[in-house]
């Protein structure tokens, strides 16, 4: 049996719906400047859309991979504001995030449409970042595995297992996003070992060790380094802290 590779931590930036062009390419060269020095982790910036094109150049062939907040399951067409996989690919991204927690929430979005999405994307050649988290009531009503087990079955039905295995996971509890109150990372260490079980009860272990998983809510430099040395967790998924070079720098120097 073939060795399973090491999981190389991804410290991802979800930008959101912040930043202007300037400010944009400042954060992307001082990112970029710094992770020529750094070996151990892999890092993505996830502008918005309009941005990722002045981005991709700020990076010039720096090793900070590009990612995408968001995008269309359609591959072209009369599909007004929406956004492709082959454009996203165009424009030099290597990520996509999937199913956020505020696309599911503010917009609606359900499994079943994710995953279209996730099928779209791994057939253009993109890395989906898929996102699950349960809400507090579920959390409180101690239905968090339930919850982002669905999600999980929902979200990544019908792939295979080599697919599976490029599929880079985030945890988010909802209730930790954007609220600076974090989960433990015992609380997390929990979540993400038990998505792990699952993808191994799906496929099967070799595949479930090859999965990253990301934690993300509230993730900060002085909570990184705790968070980031539990065994289950690969990486984090950056919202806030993100858009400061300084702090986005601090919480990657957390990966041991
Ligand atoms: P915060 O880091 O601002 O809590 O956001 C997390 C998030 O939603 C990343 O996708």
């Amino acid at each position: 049996m073939e060795p399973i590779p090491m999981r190389k931590p991804l410290i991802a930036g979800n930008w959101k719906m912040n930043l202007d062009r300037h400010a944009a390419i400042v954060l992307a060269n001082a990112i970029a400047e710094a992770a020529e020095k750094i070996g151990n982790v892999e890092i993505a910036i996830c502008p918005p859309f309009v941005y990722l094109d002045v981005v991709r150049q700020a990076l010039g062939n720096s090793v900070v991979a590009l990612g995408a907040q968001n995008m269309s399951p359609e591959p072209s067409g009369a599909f007004t504001g929406e956004i492709s996989a082959g454009m996203l690919k165009d424009v030099g991204c290597k990520y996509v995030i999937l199913g956020h927690s505020e696309r599911r929430h503010l917009l609606g979005e359900t499994d079943a449409f994710i995953n279209t999405k996730v099928h779209a994307a791994i057939a253009a050649g993109l890395l989906p970042v898929v996102c699950v988290g349960e809400l507090l009531a579920d959390r409180e009503a101690g239905k968090t595995a339930a919850v982002v087990g669905a999600q999980l079955e929902g979200s990544c039905a019908g792939l295979s297992p080599e697919q599976m295995a490029e599929v880079v996971m985030a945890y988010e509890p909802v209730w930790a996003i954007g609220t600076g109150k974090v989960a433990s990372p015992e609380q997390a260490e929990e979540v993400h070992l038990a998505l792990r079980k699952m993808i191994s009860d799906r496929y099967n272990s070799q595949t479930a060790e090859r999965v990253r998983i990301q934690y993300g809510g509230s993730v900060k430099p002085s909570n990184a380094a705790e968070l980031l040395s539990q065994p289950n967790i690969d990486g984090a998924l950056v919202g806030g802290a993100s858009l400061r070079a300084e702090d986005f720098l601090g919480i990657v120097a957390g990966v041991k």
